[in-house]
């Protein structure tokens, strides 16, 4: 891949000012690089190498980058100003369409981010149950709150459940135990710690397709009988598949309601916005006039709360994914993605599997496809990293741990794709031989 000297400054600038910014997991440094510019379905570095986008800014580049609808509500939005601290017409309208098309939302709050949503979520469940430990499923991501970053994806083994082990440095001790973990998809386990713990639970937050591990008949269902038998609040964490796997998110596709729900990235356009949705009777526990009538209350605010700009892009982007035929094109250019993966391991004969659902699935190298944490923790690291790298270098950039497929990544986009991974597995085959 050719880079410009413009370019190779830039990498090393960033290295030098950014701890985080630069791509890191890769095997070859030669394969970072600096955005240039993005249209649609495609990158461009600043050198000009051409990407076809799976990455998607982690997500939300739902329509591809630089919409025409996205611009236009970017370009006359700040005619009413950029921010006020006071609600705004586009919020109230953005309230509106999460009420109609997501089915646990009666009332809703907007934040800056999927991370500041569930921070917010586990806090109401917190002040309705007066206690403090929330359950979450092993391997599950829900951003970078203190309590969200316990035994998610980057755990290394595991620890006996329930007990959750911190994914960073920097977690207050105290808080360590306030976090229970259990196993995705096995509902028998799950269902018994809850039980067990329900005198000291506050709520259990789930991603109903945890990372891309979709959910077993079932499991999810039996996850909403037995929290609200002990009336324990119930979270979908729905930061990726709201409004991507369809309007009313995996709730809507599966049939489980949920108590309160976070969702941000499909609907944001790239901007800072986070969604809480969930029962009235939960989310007016944040309404400050409780302050005065001195009940318990939960603070969910912040400065760029309920952003008219935010709010402005996800109005353009749900009015666009309202159209007739959208989510269906969505799903078939992902299916095709999806089976031409397939194909190429069959092909190739290399060990591996796919998980996920159309609009974001992901490559597993191991010979089990993987249902939890720890199965999918049988994938080959190494080989998942090299193929990374090996599609990059044909033009196709992946997530660390996914495909992002968008509404208009092209039938050329899928062709380019699919013969990428054919290359890809084939040399990654010969040289694990
Ligand atoms: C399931 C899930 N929840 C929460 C978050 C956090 O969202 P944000 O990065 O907007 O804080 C993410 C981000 O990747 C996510 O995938």
């Amino acid at each position: 891949m050719e880079r410009s000297e413009k370019e190779r400054a830039l990498i090393a600038e960033a290295e030098r000012i950014f701890p985080t910014q630069t791509r890191c997991l890769t095997f070859d440094p030669e394969l970072n690089f600096v955005v240039g510019r993005a249209q649609g379905s495609h990158l461009w570095d600043v050198s000009g190498n051409e990407y076809i986008d799976y990455l998607l800014g982690s997500g939300p580049h739902v329509l591809g980058h630089a919409h025409p609808a996205v611009l236009e509500a970017l370009r006359t939005v700040p005619e009413g100003g950029t921010s006020h601290l006071i609600v705004n017409e586009h919020a109230v309208k953005l309230g509106q369409k999460i009420i109609e098309h997501v089915p646990c939302a009666e009332m809703v709050s907007l934040h800056s981010s999927g991370s500041e949503a569930t921070f917010f979520a586990m806090r109401l469940a917190r002040v309705y149950r007066k206690r403090d430990k929330i359950l979450k499923f092993e391997g599950a991501y829900h951003g970078m709150n203190d309590y969200a970053m316990m035994s998610n994806q980057w755990t290394m083994g595991g620890s006996v459940f329930p007990k959750a082990v911190p994914n960073t440095h920097g977690i207050p001790r105290a808080l360590h135990d306030q976090v229970l973990v259990a196993p995705f998809n096995d509902l028998e386990a799950a269902a018994s710690i809850i039980s067990e713990h329900r005198d000291e639970l506050a709520g259990v937050i789930v991603e109903p397709i945890q990372r891309t591990l979709v959910p077993r008949p079932g499991f999810l269902e039996g996850i909403r009988e037995v929290t609200a038998n002990f009336d324990i609040p119930l979270i979908f964490d729905e930061v990726v598949t709201g409004f991507r796997v369809a309007l009313g998110g995996a709730q809507a596709l599966c049939g489980v309601t949920p108590d309160l729900s976070a969702t941000g990235k499909a609907i944001s356009g790239g901007l800072p916005l986070g969604v809480l949705c969930g029962r009235r009777d939960l989310m007016e526990i944040a309404n400050p006039k409780r302050r005065l009538q001195m009940l318990p209350f939960s603070m969910q605010t912040g400065t760029f709360s309920s952003n008219p700009v935010c709010a402005s892009v996800a109005l353009a982007i749900i009015a666009e994914l309202e159209k007739p035929g959208v989510y269906e094109r969505w799903g078939d250019v992902g299916r095709r993605l999806r089976q031409g993966l397939r194909d190429a391991i069959a092909d190739t004969g290399i060990e591996a599997c796919v998980t996920g659902v159309p609009s974001v699935f992901e490559i597993w190298f191991c010979k089990d496809e993987p249902h939890d944490h720890r199965t999918a923790g049988a994938s080959d690291f190494y080989k998942s990293v090299r193929f990374s790298d090996l599609l990059l270098r044909q033009g196709v950039l992946k997530a660390a741990e996914k495909f992002f497929v968008s509404a208009v990544h092209t039938d050329e986009d899928v062709d380019h794709t699919v013969r990428a991974f054919h290359n890809a597995l084939g040399q990654l085959a010969d040289e694990v031989t």
